[in-house]
């Protein structure tokens, strides 16, 4: 059986976004690959953030991954943390990543232009190798993400291959070459209110994204102030109608109901009826979801499987470190296993 690692940071509440293009996808994939999905805690501290809301965003998170359909008895749910390996994965990462590719990477440049070089963390720079560490760590063969982690995925490739021929002996790899995996529709789900941005959790106008745990009432009156355009005609053109494009795609996800169709169902039919349906269907998704993670927050469970995670986790990562620190020379000898 494959393996498959993801991770999603608990830097806030997760939106539809992350749910259509990250967790959607591991709900699938659980059932034939062994998985590995991550609360990423160490990448959330690459920006500001208070500690007991971090504690109870990574809590809530993990929360989250059972709400949804994540099933712990099929995937490896843990918090990145808790596994000392990463931490030590990304140093040896580092010494062998250059800092021009880590400044040519698109959201270092975006966060830095926005606060110059000074305001933010050497560790928004060195992020992506502690990505790397992640996915390495777990001998992972397939990485399913949104379109957004695209260029990480392209220099854990990079690197997996650099890091093999300067130390692999003849025929042997010791890491595994990973695989990107973006969700055919709804790997990049766009803001509400601007449809050419993306869908993020920190958005400054809390109308451009709808998170996991939003009321009812409150999911309808952003769907209804979606941003679309004056012409009133359902179709899908991502490049001319990013707005209502977007909407289909949300629609879509949620429902399982292929865009076409949608398209075909609301032929000569208005926004408004659109966005009032569209509303109902992501209602009736997050509904029973919110339920759930309630329920589990309030469990003994969440912190028993987390505990179990951790330890599954230790064992395959530190595996994988050991053979990393022997085939670079750290330490005195060669260890089989730490
Ligand atoms: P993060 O926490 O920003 O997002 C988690 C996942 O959600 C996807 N995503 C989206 N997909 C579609 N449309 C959107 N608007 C949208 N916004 C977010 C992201 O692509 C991601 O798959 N660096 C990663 C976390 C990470 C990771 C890893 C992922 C750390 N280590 C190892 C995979 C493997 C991140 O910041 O994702």
């Amino acid at each position: 059986m494959e393996t498959i690692f993801s991770g999603i940071q608990p830097s806030g509440i997760p939106t539809i976004g992350n749910y259509i293009g990250a967790m959607k996808q591991f709900i699938e994939l659980q059932n034939s690959y062994n998985c590995y999905f991550c609360i990423v805690d160490e990448h959330a501290i690459t920006v500001p953030q208070d500690p007991l809301k971090l504690r109870q965003q990574t809590r809530g998170l993990a929360a989250l991954y059972l709400a949804v359909g994540l099933d712990p008895e099929k995937a490896t749910i843990f918090i990145q943390s808790e596994v000392s390996a990463h931490a030590e994965a990304a140093w040896i990462i580092q010494c062998n990543t250059t800092i021009g590719e880590l400044e040519r990477m698109t959201q270092f440049k975006d966060k830095s232009q926005k606060n110059g070089r000074t305001g933010v963390s050497a560790g928004l720079l060195t992020y992506p190798p502690l990505m790397v560490g992640d996915i390495v760590l777990y001998n992972a063969n397939l990485v399913p993400v949104g379109d957004d982690q695209k260029q990480h995925l392209e220099l854990t490739r990079d690197f997996v291959e650099r890091f093999n021929k300067r130390y692999g002996q003849a025929n042997q790899e010791i890491l595994v070459l990973p695989e990107v995996k973006i969700a055919e529709q709804g790997g990049r789900v766009m803001s509400l209110q601007d449809p050419t941005s993306k869908m993020s959790k920190s958005d400054s106008n809390a109308k451009g994204f709808i998170s996991m745990l939003e009321e009812p009432n409150i999911i309808r009156k952003k769907i209804k102030s979606a941003v679309t355009d004056s012409t009133g005609i359902i179709e899908y053109d991502p490049e001319n109608k990013p707005g209502i494009s977007n909407l289909l795609n949300i629609f879509s996800a949620s429902t399982g109901r292929p865009v076409d169709e949608l398209v075909e169902a609301y032929a000569g039919k208005g926004y408004g009826d659109f966005k009032s349906d569209l509303a109902e269907a992501v209602v009736d998704l997050l509904t029973p979801i919110q339920e759930r993670y309630h329920a589990l927050l309030a469990s003994d469970e969440l912190d028993d499987i987390l505990d179990k995670g951790a330890e599954q986790a230790r064992l395959v990562a530190n595996k994988t470190l050991q053979r990393m620190k022997n085939a670079i020379g750290l330490g005195r000898k060669p260890r089989k296993r730490t």
